[in-house]
């Protein structure tokens, strides 16, 4: 049976469209059950829309606490029967009443290698900092921000004449092929965490075939379709 996700978007949903397209290709066993936004604008919510997807908007203003918010998120989910939770550019931080909702089964990704840069501009900072590699990272969510065991991560190299929208954009392009696999290995049953560590258990996959105009390392390696 597919992994029943929600996707919890704030803006753009380009790693949403990653991955409904990864879903659609067959590559990715999971169903999205419902797409929320914070945002009733987030272009995120129209790419839903297309794909004939349930969404909704929990708009967080009006609410006195975020355990409030996070409660009425809890509803929606579970009204939707979401088994696991994907953060894709949802601009808020969860209180444990979503968290402990769905243990050990909330994913984000950041737009940087963490523990460095974590935060709302990762791939920003990361550019003014002027660090010469950077990257993207799938993580297991916890209470604090960009803080929980990292599932993979991608080493994606700063060019000299790199600005923030050039380098966020490279990075971007490594996020789409990440977050599906980190997905797809929760949807498989493979993850296990360890403290700090992730493991990825063998499931004999093949390798993929790796193109791209930059150097780059993604570890644990992607498998085939992704
Ligand atoms: C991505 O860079 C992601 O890493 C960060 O927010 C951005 C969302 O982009 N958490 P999109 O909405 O998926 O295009």
């Amino acid at each position: 049976m597919p992994l029943p996700i929600a996707v919890l978007v704030s803006g753009s949903g380009s790693n949403l469209q990653s991955i409904i397209d990864k879903i659609e290709a067959g590559v990715l066993d999971a169903e999205i059950r419902v797409v929320v936004s914070n945002n009733e604008d987030a272009y995120g919510l129209e790419r839903a829309r297309k794909h004939g997807l349930p969404w909704a908007v929990a708009d967080h203003r009006g609410y006195h606490a975020r355990e409030a918010y996070d409660a009425e998120m809890v509803r929606i989910l579970r009204d939707h029967g979401a088994g696991a939770v994907v953060l894709a550019g949802f601009m808020r931080m969860l209180t444990p009443v979503l968290l402990e909702a769905f243990p050990g089964r909330v994913l984000n990704i950041h737009p940087a290698l963490l523990p460095s840069f974590p935060g709302t501009h990762g791939a920003r900072d990361a550019c003014d900092y002027a660090v010469r590699i950077s990257g993207c990272s799938v993580h297991f969510v916890d209470e604090k921000m960009d803080n929980g065991p990292l599932v993979i991560q991608a080493a994606v190299p700063v060019a000299p004449d790199d600005d923030q929208k050039s380098l966020a954009a490279r990075i971007l392009r490594f996020e789409h092929r990440i977050y599906p696999q980190a997905i797809q290995w929760l949807a498989q049953g493979r993850l296990s965490v360890d403290g700090r560590t992730v493991h990825v258990a063998e499931a004999g996959a093949a390798p993929a075939e790796v193109e791209c105009d930059h150097p780059f390392i993604v570890n644990p390696l992607l498998e085939a379709g992704f």
